[in-house]
């Protein structure tokens, strides 16, 4: 069923309250998430974006069941990618023959790389371009080049003042009353933060330059509604707001020590640090994470948010364990900048861990600091005595 946002414009997406795993297995779903689609019924029927293809038939039934499909007059594709297009091919069935998609010149590469060539009438838009929609009101389309896509785009209805924002100022949340007024806000501000570390905090640049370019279009903003989790209806402002603050290299006084261990050495180092780094700076967060026991987006979440980080692993095979190699890989992707960096790490015999950790840190835009904490065998007292150095040098 579609559910009355505001005026005429209706959510008709699906809530999967059910999600787990999402990009494949890459980003892990604690709070269920939503795939939103829209609808704005004016002098014109215009259908904003669709579901993932596992949902479509709801999404398809549900809107038959609400509008005349034969009276559709245009779609719009915000983006390409199949969580909001792969409802797309049926829908497009369901439409009179020659429905326009309104998308940009990447959506078009996009969507006819996924689903063919399959005559569909495009109409690319760029930046400004404007559809009226009839009763006064037109759709302005705003490239959102690389955020998270290059075919990503945002649409504006004027008149009623919303923003259909696509991915970006989304969470995966699930929320049935759908407003982040109604959600709970600890959660939807952290679900909106990690969503921004996993997955926009790559373009951090492109974000603030896009941000200052929405200001120059002054549009007034009632509404700002993402293609994930809830609609920002109150003050939606704050999330431009968050967003402003998040692209500027964000960091809190927080320090993350993540580590994977063998035999316990690695482990006993990284609590000890903690309690170091809590020693020399009581008001400083400190948060330690094993990387097999939580998922590699929270703590990317709590390294965005960390000024300093400490990474450590044993030895094995003259490397650092695999596990650790692969969650370093991840966050390289996440391009975060500014951030200091101490490793440590124990050692049987060659005590090869703590270089290489330096090289993968430093590759990744860490500045690592102090000496690392290279410990061969079993921390004892004498080893444990170096970590308040390695504390400070990350709180400097
Ligand atoms: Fe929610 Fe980039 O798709």
């Amino acid at each position: 069923m579609k559910r009355h946002i505001t005026g005429n414009v209706s959510w008709i997406g699906y809530i999967d309250w059910e999600l787990k795993q999402f990009h494949g297995d890459d980003y892990a779903i604690q709070h269920g998430s939503s795939q939103n689609a829209y609808v704005v019924e004016e002098e014109k029927t215009v259908l904003i974006d669709t579901v993932w293809a596992p949902h479509k038939e709801e999404y398809l039934d549900n809107l038959a069941r609400e509008i005349d499909l034969s009276k559709a007059d245009a779609v719009i594709a915000n983006h390409g990618e199949p969580d909001h297009s792969s409802g797309l091919p049926d829908l497009m069935e369901r439409l009179p023959e020659g429905t326009p998609i309104y998308c940009t010149a990447n959506g078009v590469r996009s969507l006819k790389g996924q689903y063919g060539d399959r005559g569909w009438n495009f109409q690319v838009v760029k930046t400004g371009d404007r559809l009226d929609v009839g009763n006064g009101k037109e759709l302005i389309f705003v490239e959102m080049r690389m955020l998270h896509w290059p075919d990503s785009m945002a649409t504006y209805l004027t008149g009623d003042n919303i923003l259909f924002s696509m991915d970006a100022f989304g969470q995966h949340y699930a929320v049935e009353e759908l407003f982040a007024d109604r959600a709970d806000e600890g959660i939807l501000l952290g679900e909106a933060m990690k969503y921004y570390a996993n997955i926009l905090n790559p373009f951090s640049p492109l974000v603030k330059a896009k941000l200052k370019e929405i200001g120059t279009l002054d549009l007034p903003f009632a509404m700002i509604a993402p293609s994930h989790g809830a609609i920002w209806r109150d003050h939606p402002e704050q999330i431009i707001d968050l967003y402003a603050k998040w692209s500027d290299d964000f960091q809190e006084d927080q320090v993350t020590i993540v580590y994977d261990t063998m035999w316990g050495g690695t482990e006993k180092l990284a609590h000890a640090l903690s309690v170091a780094v809590s020693e020399a700076s009581p008001d400083t967060k400190v948060k330690v994470f094993n990387i097999n026991k939580t998922d590699k987006n929270t703590i990317a979440t709590e390294i965005f948010r960390s000024k300093a980080v400490a990474v450590g692993s044993p030895t094995v095979g003259q490397d650092i364990l695999s596990g650790m190699t692969g969650f370093l890989a991840f966050i390289r992707q996440l391009k975060f900048k500014k951030k200091k960096a101490g490793v440590f790490g124990t050692y049987g015999w060659s005590g090869e861990s703590v270089a290489v950790l330096s090289r993968l840190l430093t590759d990744s835009g860490f500045t690592v600091v102090g000496d690392p904490v290279k410990v061969n065998w079993f921390p004892h007292q004498e080893a444990l005595d170096e970590l308040p150095a390695l504390a400070q040098a990350m709180l400097a």
